[in-house]
């Protein structure tokens, strides 16, 4: 129960593999679907096409005999929106809710959907349904260009659809930020301009009750929530520290990392290193975000920077990566060119600040390369 009059009717995901397609979730995922009772009865978004029984099942555990009246449609994302037939077939009077983007792409992933009584409604359209009074705020491109958010100003509660949300399953216990900001920066990242409107919006409201898509309901401590969000939707910092990516092929440029790494360790320095080949690039790219300092390390590979740099530094700029000091580390038998090439791709982000000493290593680490380490360290240390 998350008031007298509004359900939860979700469910957690421990099969998923990647979330979308390219994310890995440890502890698996939860879809969330609510349920407003009153005079009226709305259901707030679907789930996951796996879940179709148990989430119906939710929902009739919830109404009992009763029929809901509207399903509100936040977002079209397959995630939320895969069983808005299966809901239909179970509750054919219903009227879907949603907004005229919202019916074009129903009618594209479901070109087989039974006629269904539909209402579009515009941007600060309200619905009431009885007690209960929902407002509609359009929050295009947060991150699809159909979703919107909806506040009852009865309870007070936002459904924020997507905003707000984590990776992780409900009955699992995690820390709300890490995951919250893995999610945030991998899949809103780039859209950060419109979740500081959407924010502005949210700010004139007088919310108690953050309801998201994924994740746990919000109910204590919104301000801490609402920071977190304001920092990554403007490309703030959010950390004073230095991550340290590196893509190495035999270990010459990782102990160089790694030299590095302690050499701001020495000067009191929160380091994070990351083995680009390796670990979680959704986690790699998080970290670049969250601290206010980068170090590119990089090989020199076929004339250019090591594939899995070349995903990074594509990451970063998909997401408009800006505001922060960047450094380079290049390693090159023959020709380095790394730290070139990666300058290059960081050409047209905006507001970094590129130190001035370039390491570069031949092959392995020398007295001359140390020596550079050590001046690195102390740039970035000032
Ligand atoms: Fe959770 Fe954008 O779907």
């Amino acid at each position: 129960m998350i008031t007298n009059d509004i359900r939860y009717v979700g469910v957690n995901d421990h099969q998923v593999d990647l979330f979308e397609g390219q994310y890995v979730v440890p502890n698996g995922m939860a879809y969330n679907s609510y349920v407003i009772l009153d005079d009226k009865v709305a259901v707030m978004d679907t789930v996951d096409q796996h879940f179709t029984q148990q989430w119906l099942d939710n929902i009739q555990a919830v109404l009992g005999d009763r029929q809901p009246d509207y399903l509100v449609v936040q977002h079209m994302e397959p995630d939320h929106s895969a069983n808005i037939v299966e809901f239909l077939k179970r509750y054919p009077e219903a009227c879907v809710v949603g907004n005229v983007k919202t019916f074009t792409m129903m009618g594209q992933f479901f070109p087989d959907a039974p006629k269904m009584q539909q209402m579009a409604v515009k941007d600060g359209a309200t619905l009431s349904l009885g007690k209960h009074v929902l407002h509609f705020v359009f929050a295009p491109m947060v991150h699809w260009p159909e979703v919107m958010v909806t506040y009852d100003e009865t309870d007070k509660v936002l459904f924020s659809a997507d905003g707000f949300g984590k990776f992780g399953a409900l009955d699992v216990a995690d820390e709300w930020d890490c995951e919250a900001r893995r999610y945030y920066i991998g899949i809103v990242g780039k859209y950060g301009m419109q979740v500081q409107k959407l924010l502005k919006i949210a700010a004139t409201l007088d919310i108690s009750i953050i309801c998201p898509l994924h994740g746990p309901v919000l109910k204590e401590n919104l301000g801490h929530y609402i920071e977190k969000y304001d920092i990554w939707s403007s490309y703030r910092p959010e950390d004073s520290g230095v991550m340290i990516a590196y893509a190495s092929i035999y270990g010459h440029t990782k102990a160089a990392a790694e030299a590095l790494a302690k050499e701001l360790e020495a000067r009191g320095q929160k380091v994070v290193l990351a083995d680009l080949a390796r670990e979680d690039m959704a986690e790699c790219v998080e970290d670049a975000f969250r601290y206010d300092r980068l170090v590119l390390a990089s090989v020199t590979y076929n004339g250019d920077i090591f594939p899995c740099m070349h995903a990074f530094l594509h990451a970063l700029t998909e997401r408009s990566y800006q505001n922060r000091t960047v450094a380079f580390m290049e390693n090159g038998t023959w020709a380095p060119a790394a730290a070139r090439i990666m300058a290059a791709a960081l050409e047209k982000s905006k507001n970094l600040t590129f130190a001035q000493e370039k390491v570069t290593i031949k092959s392995a680490m020398n007295d001359e390369t140390r020596a550079s380490i050590r001046r690195l360290a102390e740039e970035l240390t000032k």
